[in-house]
């Protein structure tokens, strides 16, 4: 039975160019689980945007001489690019600095408040002692108390991936000038996490079939709950809406309560663009709807805790009771679907470090299936993965070219050259059946797979249908069979299909070569459809308060598709004795070998001495 499937896939910063470590973490894995549900016939919507708020945007705006609001609007650019140049089929990539989105937010902010979820409390925030101004976090650094790195922001320690508020911080320093900051009295609003803590934990425990890595690590949060709060000293996000507070330029909702908002306000963007305004309900007001949120390992607090806490708040559903506001009963996440991290010869990747492999410059050298597949069997699923050169030109040039390029070919060039077209089969030999009935069984095991987010179990089952394909050709050795065409057009005629079962098996993995590989066997149209990115004007109807909200009918680009039109199914498709073909082309270009040992030179390995000795050198 066809079901209605939420994708939420974690926000990027727009503060710099995406790099291969973020996109394996939650773009190529959620794409994958998006393609495989539209194949199988579920409704899917698929959501997500740039992050746009927060000390990450203004750290970088600093640097770069520039305004958040500028630097956002620079770098949402590229992102959408690089998505849709992946192939990331959202629904809708939008933004967090939308009108609909600061609405939203505000919304959910003003409901948990109305339900008493949402208390105000005066705590301990930074001054400069010098100039009596407030000290924005990401102006302090220090000690992290948590694992001791000294580089720690006053938002968060980038080495452990804690959050923490600047008073945390072990020797606080002033990012400006050195000074010691003074801590003063400040007013902030906390989310009653203690107060929530018990639906969020029944709520957990029902949520047996998560990775179980994600699951003892939530499980773990919320044994020590503390409010935490949820606005900050900072004058860039999305204003409190409340009186008092809408009107202050140095108060804004904290930037991971409004992100994680996006999820909500960019369903009911697609629905407005799409032309039934009501549309998001069904994914989010629909207790049969399922959703699946895809991040790397640093977001699982803001998914498993704060986010599920922010909705069963709004809903009224912990122990100070309350009712849901208008957007209704919020359903909470089916699934949380974290990755770890991928990192390029045992450093994690980081653009300090210089050893960053940028998604456009790895689209414009390799294309988007190259890269998807290395995430795909090689990526950080369940553990750390390491990305070498080497082993990219050895899983490119041995397993896509060698063994499924290869095998396209060989099958579709014999049949062209000694029929012309696909040929029509005589009676099947075991072996023949046996081939076939390997590829139709694949379809439900690899399908299980992919329904848990298991996607290198999945690409691995599917890769070895094409190796059984091989090895039936080398066993038939059709090349040989000229004397007797009858048996020669069988083999062909059984190959050519496993290469179509194949090819759908491999569509969420690899859908542009998928494409190309109907056409080769003679299909027309659509066979896996491709994002867009389209410009649209934010003139959504929607009434945000207070100061600094987004001008109405700014123009920004999504990312965008049609993916009704696709033919693409999860299912056997039989091919047809008589479709005429062509001669094929290859599938995958080879790498040249050496680039496993010098990398491009947009991204050369750096051994290990020569990057210790640039570190230690004098600026
Ligand atoms: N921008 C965050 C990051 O890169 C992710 C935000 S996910 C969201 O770590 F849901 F909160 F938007
Ligand atoms: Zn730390």
């Amino acid at each position: 039975m066809s079901k209605s499937v939420l994708t939420a896939v974690a926000w990027p910063y727009a503060n710099g160019p995406r790099h291969i470590g973020h996109v394996s973490g939650f773009g190529v894995p959620s794409d994958i689980f998006s393609r495989y549900h539209r194949m199988m016939g579920d409704r899917v919507l698929m959501v997500s945007g740039t992050d746009e708020h927060g000390t990450p945007i203004l750290v970088q705006a600093d640097a770069e001489g520039s305004t958040a609001r500028e630097l956002a609007d620079r770098y949402n650019r590229v992102i959408v690019e690089d998505l849709a140049g992946l192939g990331v089929s959202y629904d809708l990539f939008t933004r967090t600095t939308t009108r609909n989105h600061y609405a939203i937010a505000q919304e959910i902010f003003a409901g948990l408040h109305r339900n008493g979820y949402l208390v105000p409390k005066v705590t301990t925030g930074a001054i400069s002692p010098s100039t009596g101004r407030t000290l924005p976090d990401r102006y302090i650094e220090g000690t992290c108390p948590i694992c001791g790195y000294d580089g720690a922001r006053g938002d968060q320690c980038d080495n452990c991936g804690n959050q923490l508020d600047p008073a945390d911080l072990l020797n606080p320093r002033s990012k400006v000038n050195g000074e010691t900051p003074k801590f003063v009295e400040t007013e902030h609003f906390f989310l009653d996490l203690p107060a929530l803590a018990e639906a969020l934990t029944e709520w957990l425990k029902s949520r047996t079939d998560w990775r179980p890595n994600v699951l003892r690590f939530s499980l773990n949060l919320v044994e020590n709950l503390r409010p935490r709060a949820v606005t900050r000293d900072i004058d860039w996000g999305v204003p409190v809406p409340l009186q008092g507070w809408d009107d202050r330029t140095d108060k804004k909702l904290y930037v991971w309560f409004d992100a994680v908002i996006g999820y909500l306000s960019a369903s009911v963007e697609w629905a407005v663009r799409s032309g039934d305004p009501e549309a998001w309900r069904e994914w989010w007001t629909n207790p049969d709807a399922e959703s699946a949120y895809f991040m790397g390992k640093d977001n699982i607090t803001f998914h498993s805790q704060i986010w599920p806490a922010l909705l069963l708040g709004y809903r009224g559903l912990g122990s100070k009771g309350g009712e849901a506001g208008p957007l209704g009963e919020l359903e909470l996440p089916t699934e949380v679907v974290s990755s770890e991290y991928l990192t390029m010869s045992g450093s994690k990747f980081s653009t300090s470090r210089g050893t960053v492999i940028y998604v456009g410059d790895f689209l414009a050298a390799f294309g988007p299936d190259a890269l998807r597949y290395f995430i795909a069997v090689a990526g950080p699923e369940n553990q750390d993965a390491d990305f070498t050169w080497e082993e990219f030109v050895r899983r490119t040039n041995f397993e896509l070219a060698n063994e499924w390029g290869n095998l396209v070919n060989r099958s579709v060039s014999m049949a062209h050259k000694n029929f012309g077209e696909i040929p029509a089969p005589g009676a099947l030999t075991d072996a023949d059946q046996a081939l076939l009935d390997t590829a139709a069984a694949a379809y439900d095991v690899v399908g299980g797979h992919l329904a848990r987010s298991r996607f290198k179990q999945g690409i691995g089952e599917a890769m070895r249908v094409v190796t059984a394909a091989n090895r039936y050709l080398s066993d038939m050795e059709p090349w040989k069979l000229k004397d007797d065409p009858e048996r020669q057009a069988t083999v062909l005629h059984t190959a050519l299909q496993v290469v179509a079962d194949a090819n759908t098996l491999l569509t969420p993995f690899l859908p542009h070569a998928a494409q190309r590989v109907f056409e080769t066997l003679g299909g027309t149209g659509v066979w896996a459809a491709q994002p867009e990115v389209r410009e649209v004007v934010d003139d959504i109807p929607a009434d945000p308060i207070g100061v600094g909200i987004p001008d109405m009918g700014r123009s920004y680009p999504v990312i965008t598709g049609d993916y009704s039109v696709e033919q693409a199914a999860w299912r056997r498709t039989p091919i047809v004795a008589g479709t005429a073909l062509s001669k094929p082309s290859p599938l995958f270009a080879k790498l040249d070998p050496s680039l496993g040992e010098t990398g491009p030179d947009w991204a050369p390995i750096v051994r290990a001495d020569t990057v210790d000795s640039a570190e230690d050198a004098p600026a």
